[in-house]
């Protein structure tokens, strides 16, 4: 197959780690490739930047791989230039297919969310369209595949499901190898060598669970022998389902945050920009939600909730007294403080 036209808006992190790889893994050749951003950063030899898009013919597909809170201000410098480009993939965090619809008149608009390990190859790349066609598809397929693992998801709500879980997950399970090294650490061991037995043994189980053809609560079952000391360490983990209670809040809470950033996006130009910095939330007071309300269903509910709302202070004014009536108290609170980020 012959390398894709592949123009990017934005190339930081994320979209330098996806750059490096499809270059890396050739399905990308570089010279293929012009980039837009604010200021000339290391890029793979042949790959050209610039401060402006390109002139002349469309390419095969464009990614946005910006801030989401820079959608507007995107837009409005290449909504018409865009105009008529066959595949536009969107990385933005919490921006769903109608809002970035409504800005850019493109043909197939795909969602993707990757994650951190695409960089080499190892990642998750879960993938949304309402617009694309099973030739489109297969294209965006095709181009993610040397990233990682490529799952397309059916439902958009659920989107903001996949993105706590992959999007996020390489910053929760750092977090859990670093507590795992303290762990050692605090025991005695140098805090040094806890680290490298913690990164490796994270490496070689996770290798371990992807090989094998067991679901990974089976093999910590094989590892605990009943009676052993593993069954023992496992037992805290296990008591009450602490780990599992403490994920589901962990997800449910990222899940959240990007149901609050797609109502941002669904509403007016300044949208995103306000959520953020709206100082009336600050002096909400802090209650714990019910570990019962369901991660999904908080979603949706806010969702919906804006969906059918009409003006912005209209939606804003549903939220807060969704907050005040304590179905999620702590809705708002950190939102007015946490970057627009996944
Ligand atoms: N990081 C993650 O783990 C992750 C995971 C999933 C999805 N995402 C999504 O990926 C996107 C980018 O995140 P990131 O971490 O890569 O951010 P980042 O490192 O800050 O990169 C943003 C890029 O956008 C460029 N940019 C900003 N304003 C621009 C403008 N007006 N015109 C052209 N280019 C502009 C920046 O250029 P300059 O450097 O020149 O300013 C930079 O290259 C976000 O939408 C995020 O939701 C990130």
């Amino acid at each position: 197959m012959s390398s894709p036209r592949l123009w990017l808006v934005g190339c930081g992190n994320m979209g330098g780690a996806m750059l490096r790889q499809w270059v890396a893994s050739g399905v990308v050749a570089p010279d293929r490739i012009d980039i837009v951003n604010r200021g000339d950063r290391d890029f793979p030899g042949g790959v050209r930047q610039a401060r402006d898009l390109p002139d002349g013919d469309l390419p095969d597909m464009v990614m946005l791989a910006m801030k989401p809170q820079q959608i507007d201000d995107i837009a409005a410098r290449y909504g018409e230039r865009l105009a008529g480009v066959p595949v536009l993939i969107s990385i933005l965090a919490g921006v769903e297919e109608a809002a970035l619809a409504k800005r850019f008149r493109t043909g197939a608009i795909v969602r993707a969310m990757p994650n951190l390990p695409v960089g080499i190859g190892k990642g998750v790349v879960g993938l949304y369209s309402e617009s694309a066609d099973a030739a489109a598809r297969d294209q965006v397929a095709a181009l993610m595949t040397p990233l990682g693992l490529v799952e397309w998801i059916d439902d958009d709500a659920l989107f903001n499901v996949l993105t706590a879980v992959a999007g996020s997950g390489p910053a929760f399970l750092y977090r859990f190898i670093d507590a795992l090294a303290a762990a050692g650490a605090t025991l005695g061991l140098p805090a040094d060598q806890a680290e490298r037995l913690a990164v490796a043994t994270v490496q070689g189980s996770a290798l371990l669970a992807a090989a094998a053809d067991v679901s990974p609560a089976i093999l910590a079952d094989r590892v605990a022998s009943p009676g052993g000391s593993t069954r023992e360490g496992l037992n805290i983990l296990d008591r009450e389902d602490a780990l599992k209670t403490l994920l589901v809040e962990t997800i449910r809470a990222s899940v959240r945050r990007n149901a609050e950033m797609a109502a941002a996006a669904r509403q007016s130009a300044v949208g995103l920009g306000r959520i953020t910095l709206f100082p009336f939330v600050l002096s909400l007071s802090h209650r714990p939600s019910s570990p019962r309300t369901g991660t999904r269903r908080t979603a949706l509910r806010q969702a919906q909730g804006e969906r059918q709302g009409g003006s912005s202070s209209r939606n804003r004014t549903k939220r807060l007294s969704w907050c005040r009536n304590g179905a999620n108290s702590d809705c708002l609170e950190g939102a007015a403080m946490v970057p627009l980020y996944p």
